[in-house]
């Protein structure tokens, strides 16, 4: 299968994905990890990608692009995909149909996490991550706990760009981009509206219930 998530910063698309690529054996792509990680090992493209990043707003598509592009066609990818935060924008959306197109794939099925936008800010400004594998965490509804022991190198960190100020410029740049997507989505007749409010394993229950309505024959893809 080829899912992606797709909701505004702070949905729940990195907490679920975390979940549902596992229980479905999909790859877990990232782009936004992987813009972090390019940037934490100082590589060019990370560098250029934090300059954007750090302003809260999106890394060009022909930097995005090329990197995703990339990464999906590797042999991990084969077994299906999961992409959480791309596409973010109508041309890198045509992009990827044209890759999978040439591959004689497509995407099968788009979940859009909705929540209101007042719960956005604390749920990113109380958030914290693990440095070492990603796990994800919230001060109040989520707390790590005493002893941080999700994997070898567990470190708890908070994003740069969850500061009150880049979390309004991120919501502000992608409003409109998601609302286009999911028109665009739409269209093709693989939108499925979630609601991203709520305890996270009703997320995922309601993620799974649309997802086990996906077409059998794409769902063997
Ligand atoms: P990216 O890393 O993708 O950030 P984002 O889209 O802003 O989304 P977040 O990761 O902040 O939120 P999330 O939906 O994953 O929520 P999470 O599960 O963590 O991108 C970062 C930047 O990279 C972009 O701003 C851009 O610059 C660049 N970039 C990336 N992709 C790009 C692209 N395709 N094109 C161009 N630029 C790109 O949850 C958030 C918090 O809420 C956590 O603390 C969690 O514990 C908590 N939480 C989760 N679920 C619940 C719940 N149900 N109830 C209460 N709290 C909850
Ligand atoms: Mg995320």
């Amino acid at each position: 299968m080829r899912l992606i998530l797709l909701g505004l910063p702070g949905a729940g698309k990195g907490t679920q994905a975390h979940v549902l690529a596992d229980q479905l054996g999909l790859l877990h792509i990232s782009t936004g990890d992987m813009f972090r990680e390019a940037a934490a090992n100082r590589t060019e493209l990370g560098l250029r990608a934090q300059e954007f990043m750090s302003r809260g707003e999106l890394v060009p598509d022909e930097v995005t692009i090329g990197m995703l592009l990339e990464r999906i066609a590797q042999p991990d990818a084969e077994k299906g995909i999961m992409l959480d935060g791309f596409p973010r924008t109508i041309p890198q959306a045509e992009a990827l149909d044209a890759a999978l197109g040439e591959r004689d794939s497509q995407i099968d099925a788009v979940l859009y996490i909705e929540v209101p936008e007042d719960q956005l800010m604390s749920r990113l400004t109380g958030r914290w991550t693990c440095a070492g594998c990603g796990a994800i965490y919230h001060e109040q509804t989520n707390p790590a706990p005493e002893v941080l022991d999700c994997c070898t190198d567990a470190k708890l960190t908070q994003r740069a760009d969850d500061q009150p100020d880049t979390v309004k410029a991120r919501l502000d740049t992608n409003r409109e981009w998601t609302e286009q997507l999911a028109d665009y989505y739409e269209a093709a007749s693989k939108l499925h509206h979630i609601d991203g409010t709520g305890d996270p394993s009703d997320i995922t229950a309601r993620l799974l219930a649309a997802i086990e309505t996906v077409p059998t024959t794409a769902a063997e893809a």
